[in-house]
């Protein structure tokens, strides 16, 4: 991480060229941390070729005028169906860590989700934006523990709660293991400091997935719950299967973000995109869809909007353009992706984000 985090380098001009700096810049065991997908990073892979083999129904001459990427979420007008996923640890890559991520946010407007493992505490990270934010909550050990985290946030005036249900447990992150990464001791999870993590009661010989770290992980009756409890808006984030969409509608939620979590979980999950149609089908509009893995080109934000996603994260890219230019970094990469969204919305022929149809997927015979 040497050099000044605020140049872009000239030749930066897409997310994949941030990836390619970002690795010449991070040390090896960061680097495998934040690339590290689970196992043997087969979802992974899927998530980028889901969208590699969607062709674009061209279209061409539609009336321009009054193009815009704007859309309602939630009753608030956005600008762009682009969010900031929730990544833990961002001091990993910038001395500033998310204060970094929400002032390029910010700059640019765009809706930014903050982990419960973010590396500054959630109030400072709110006092800082000038964005709307949403938190991202992994359920603690107690209700009491995740309950003062949500009205934490409430106080703090996040927009929304995001519950992530798809990591119990960690995936098998083989990369990250054989890179010997080790959290440093300047990067903390601020908010939930003193917090009791799960007692670890297996004895020789028993598994510690199932005697510890899961005895007090949250089930549907925790969901349903948490939406009892608040009168902000509930996004699960995690689901890939459409009857857990149908069980989350019961329980309450307002969105879902159809999600494996980057690749990084379960390893041969179905791609982010297969899973969404899936996912798509049966919620059939009852609640906004949100997709996140593998979104590097303003064409996958199109694409993933045609097969029922209202909007779509970036994880990974934030990450990448914090590490090569801090907030200049954010703000242009969501710049990069927005005018390719627009280049593709002009050239598929639609001028608004409800244009934007299963009709601009080629169909293959
Ligand atoms: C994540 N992700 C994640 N998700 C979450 O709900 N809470 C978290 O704290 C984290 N932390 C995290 C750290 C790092 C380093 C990465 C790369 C990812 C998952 C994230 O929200 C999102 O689901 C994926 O990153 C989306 O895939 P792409 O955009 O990275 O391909
Ligand atoms: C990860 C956890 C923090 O994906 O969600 O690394």
């Amino acid at each position: 991480m040497d050099g000044p985090q605020h140049t872009v380098p000239p030749d930066c001009v897409s997310a994949a060229d941030y990836e390619r700096h970002a690795q010449a810049r991070l040390p090896a065991d960061v680097w495998a941390y934040i690339a590290g997908a689970g196992a043997d990073g087969l979802t992974q892979r899927w998530n980028r070729e889901a969208f590699d083999g969607v062709r674009l129904a061209g279209r061409v001459l539609a009336d321009m005028k009054a193009a815009s990427t704007e859309s309602t979420l939630f009753g608030r007008e956005l600008p762009v169906p682009i969010l900031i996923a929730p990544v833990a640890h961002q001091k990993l890559v910038h001395s500033d860590g998310e204060l970094a991520a929400v002032l390029g946010a910010s700059a640019v407007s765009a809706w930014m989700t903050v982990s419960t493992l973010s590396s500054v505490r959630l109030e400072e990270i709110a006092q800082a934006s000038q964005t709307t934010l949403w938190f991202q909550l992994y359920m603690q050990t107690t209700r009491e523990a995740t309950l003062s985290l949500v009205r934490r946030a409430e106080a703090a005036g996040y927009a929304a709660i995001v519950v992530t249900v798809d990591a119990p447990v960690n995936g098998v992150r083989n990369t990250e293991q054989r890179a010997g990464f080790r959290l440093p001791a300047h990067v903390r999870p601020v908010n939930i400091e003193g917090v009791q993590g799960p007692v670890l009661r297996a004895g020789p010989g028993e598994s510690p997935v199932f005697k510890g770290l899961l005895d007090h992980a949250p089930t549907w009756a925790d969901v349903e719950w948490l939406c009892s409890e608040t009168t902000l808006p509930v996004l699960i984030k995690g689901i890939v299967h459409p009857d857990d969409a149908e069980r989350a509608i019961a329980c309450g939620v307002d969105g879902i973000v159809v999600s494996n979590h980057g690749g990084r979980t379960l390893d041969t999950l179905p791609s982010s995109l297969d899973a969404l149609e899936a996912v798509a089908r049966r919620v059939a509009g009852r609640v906004p869809l949100l997709l996140d893995g593998g979104i590097r080109r303003g064409t996958d934000v199109l694409k993933a909007l045609a097969l029922g996603a209202n909007a779509v994260m970036v994880g990974q890219p934030i990450l990448h353009a914090l590490a090569v230019a801090g907030p200049v970094g954010v703000i242009h990469l969501l710049t990069i992706l927005r005018a390719e969204f627009e280049a593709a919305m002009a050239l598929t022929g639609c001028a608004r984000v409800g244009d934007i149809t299963q009709s601009v997927v080629w169909e293959m015979r």
